[in-house]
C-alpha cells in the first residue's frame, strides 16, 4: 500500500484524507512508510521518556499536540494512567477518533492552538507537553512562534515542552557531505554516486539549523532552559532528525 502515498509535503488537511483512508496502516496514516516505523515506537517512546523527567511526575498531566493514531499516544496514555494522571490529546477529529477513549484522555479536535477552551483548561497547569514529527507542518502552514509561546504558557513549574523528530535540512546535509552519508547513500541506491547536497538554496517551508537555534533563542529569551538533544541512534531517522527539548525553571 505504502508505494502508492505520497508522503511528500503533508498538511494538516492531507492527515484528515489519510486517517479517513481505508486499508492503510497506522504508520501510514500518520505519514510514515511502514518500514521506517514497524518495531520502532517502543524505542522512540523510551527515548522520550528518558530525556523528559517531567513525564515521571506522579499525577503527570501530559498535553500531546500531534499524537495522530499510531501506538506512541496510546503508550503516552498508558504511561500518565500509570501514574495517576492524565493526558490531553489535539489533532484532527479524524485521527481523535481512531486513538482509544477512556476516563483519564481528554480529546480536543482541532488545529493547535486554535483549539477552543483548551487554554482556559490548561494555561499552568501541564507537566509535559510532547509534539512528535509536528512542528515541520506548523511551520510550513501556520505560526511557529506563536504554537511555541502559547505552548510554554501551558507549562506548570519544572514542566516541559518536547518537539521531538525535527527534520532539520541543514543537518541532513551536513550527513550527505560526511562519509558516512556518502556510504549510506550509495548503499540505499545500489549505485556508485555521490548524494546531490546542495547549501547556498532557497528551501521555502522547510526547517533548517536558523530555526533550530531560532527556538532555542526565544525560549531562553522568555525565561525557559532549551536544549537540541540528539536521537537515539537506532531510531530511524536519527541522521538527519533532532529534538528540542524546553523545560521551565
Ligand atoms: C507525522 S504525523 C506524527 C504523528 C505522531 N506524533 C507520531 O509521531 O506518530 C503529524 C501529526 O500532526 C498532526 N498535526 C499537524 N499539524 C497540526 C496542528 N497544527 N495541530 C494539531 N495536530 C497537527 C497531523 O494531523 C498528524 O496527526
Amino acid at each position: 500500500m505504502s508505494t502508492k502515498i505520497n508522503f511528500d509535503d503533508l498538511t494538516f488537511d492531507k492527515f484528515r484524507e489519510l486517517a479517513r483512508t481505508e486499508g492503510l496502516s497506522h504508520h501510514e496514516k500518520v505519514g510514515f512508510p511502514n518500514e521506517y516505523r514497524e518495531g520502532k515506537e517502543a524505542a522512540i517512546f523510551q527515548d522520550m521518556l528518558a530525556k523528559m523527567r517531567s513525564l515521571q511526575a506522579s499525577g503527570c498531566v501530559a498535553l500531546e499536540i500531534g499524537p495522530g493514531c499510531s501506538q506512541l499516544p496510546v503508550m503516552l496514555a498508558d504511561h500518565c494512567a500509570a501514574r495517576g494522571g492524565a493526558v490531553h490529546f489535539v489533532d484532527s477529529a479524524e485521527m481523535l477518533d481512531q486513538l482509544p477513549s477512556a476516563p483519564h484522555v481528554h480529546k480536543w479536535p482541532g488545529r493547535y492552538p486554535q483549539v477552543d477552551g483548551m487554554f482556559e483548561r490548561l494555561t499552568g497547569q501541564v507537566d509535559a507537553i510532547v509534539a512528535y514529527s509536528v512542528i515541520q507542518y506548523v511551520f510550513a502552514e501556520g505560526n511557529l512562534w506563536d504554537f511555541v509561546d502559547r505552548s510554554l504558557a501551558l507549562l506548570k513549574d519544572g514542566g516541559e515542552l518536547f518537539m521531538g523528530d525535527i527534520p532539520n535540512t541543514t543537518m541532513r546535509k551536513r550527513f550527505f557531505a560526511s562519509n558516512e552519508g556518502i556510504a549510506t547513500h550509495k548503499r540505499f541506491t545500489g549505485r556508485d554516486e555521490l548524494p546531490e547536497v546542495r547549501w547556498n538554496q532557497l528551501e521555502t517551508s522547510r526547517i533548517d539549523d536558523s530555526v533550530v537555534l531560532g527556538i532555542l533563542a526565544r525560549a531562553r529569551a522568555e525565561g525557559y532552559h532549551a536544549w537540541v538533544v540528539p536521537q537515539r541512534e537506532d531510531l530511524p531517522m536519527s541522521n538527519r532528525r533532532e529534538d528540542i527539548l524546553i523545560r521551565k525553571p
